[in-house]
C-alpha cells in the first residue's frame, strides 16, 4: 500500500488526540502524536537539560511516562518556540509521515510546515471554555489536582504562545477542513473527520 498522510492540527485540548487515534484505527493508518515529542523535550528541560540537546538526543523511551501534566504542557510550549528544537524534530516527523500504509500526525504545524503536501488536512478546534472543561475532566480523572480556572488559564496561555511564535505558529493551513467540536459528541466529531478523509481517498 502506498503513502497517504493525514495532518491534524488545532489548539490545546481540542480533541485532536481522540480524533487522530479513532481515524487511524478506522483506516488502519499509523498515528504519531507530535505533541508528545515537544512534551518529552519539555520534561527533560524541567529536569535540567538543554532544550536543543534534549531534542537531538530524544529516544522512544523518553516518550513513555507521565507527560500529560500541566507543568510539562507549559514546558513543551516554551521549548516549541525554539527553531533549533523544531529543526531537530523535523526529520523524524517527515519520515513517519512518508511511511507506507498511511499515517496520521497531529500537532500544531503538520499541515503548514511538516506535511504541507498532506493528502488531507484537518484543523480541529473548540471554544477555550469547552476545551478547558474537557482537559479539566481528563486531568481530574487521572488524579491530577487542578482547578477549572487554572486549566483555562493554561490553555489560553499556551494557545497565545503557540499562535504568536515566529517559527511554525499554530494556524489552519489554507486548504484545511475546519472541524469545530464545541457542539459535537466524540462520535460525531470522529464521523466528520472520517468523512473528510474518505472524500480524499
Ligand atoms: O494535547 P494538547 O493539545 O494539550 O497539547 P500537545 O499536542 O501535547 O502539545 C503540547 C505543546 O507542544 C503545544 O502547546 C505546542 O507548544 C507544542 N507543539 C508544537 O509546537 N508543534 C506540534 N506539532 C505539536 C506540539
Amino acid at each position: 500500500m502506498s503513502r497517504f498522510t493525514v495532518a491534524i492540527d488545532g489548539p490545546a485540548a481540542a480533541g485532536k488526540g481522540t480524533i487522530s487515534k479513532a481515524v487511524a484505527a478506522h483506516f488502519g493508518f499509523a498515528h504519531l502524536d507530535t505533541g508528545l515529542l515537544y512534551r518529552a523535550v519539555g520534561a527533560k528541560v524541567l529536569a535540567g537539560s538543554d532544550p536543543v540537546q534534549a531534542a537531538k538526543a530524544l529516544t522512544p523511551e523518553d516518550l513513555e511516562g507521565e507527560l500529560r501534566t500541566p507543568e510539562v504542557a507549559q514546558a513543551a510550549s516554551r521549548v516549541a518556540v525554539l527553531p533549533d528544537v523544531r529543526a531537530a524534530l523535523f526529520e523524524f516527523q517527515r519520515s513517519f509521515a512518508a511511511r507506507d500504509g498511511g499515517a496520521v500526525l497531529d500537532g500544531r504545524d503538520i499541515g503548514t510546515v511538516i506535511c504541507p503536501d498532506a493528502d488531507v488536512k484537518l484543523f480541529v478546534t473548540a471554544s477555550p471554555e469547552i476545551r478547558a472543561e474537557r482537559r479539566y475532566l481528563e486531568l481530574s480523572n487521572k488524579g491530577i489536582e487542578v482547578t477549572q480556572k487554572d486549566v483555562l488559564a493554561d490553555v489560553i496561555a499556551r494557545d497565545k504562545r503557540d499562535s504568536e511564535r515566529a517559527e511554525a505558529p499554530l494556524k489552519p493551513a489554507e486548504d484545511a477542513v475546519i472541524i469545530d467540536t464545541s457542539e459535537l459528541s466524540i462520535a460525531d466529531a470522529v464521523a466528520n473527520a472520517v468523512a473528510a478523509i474518505a472524500a480524499c481517498r
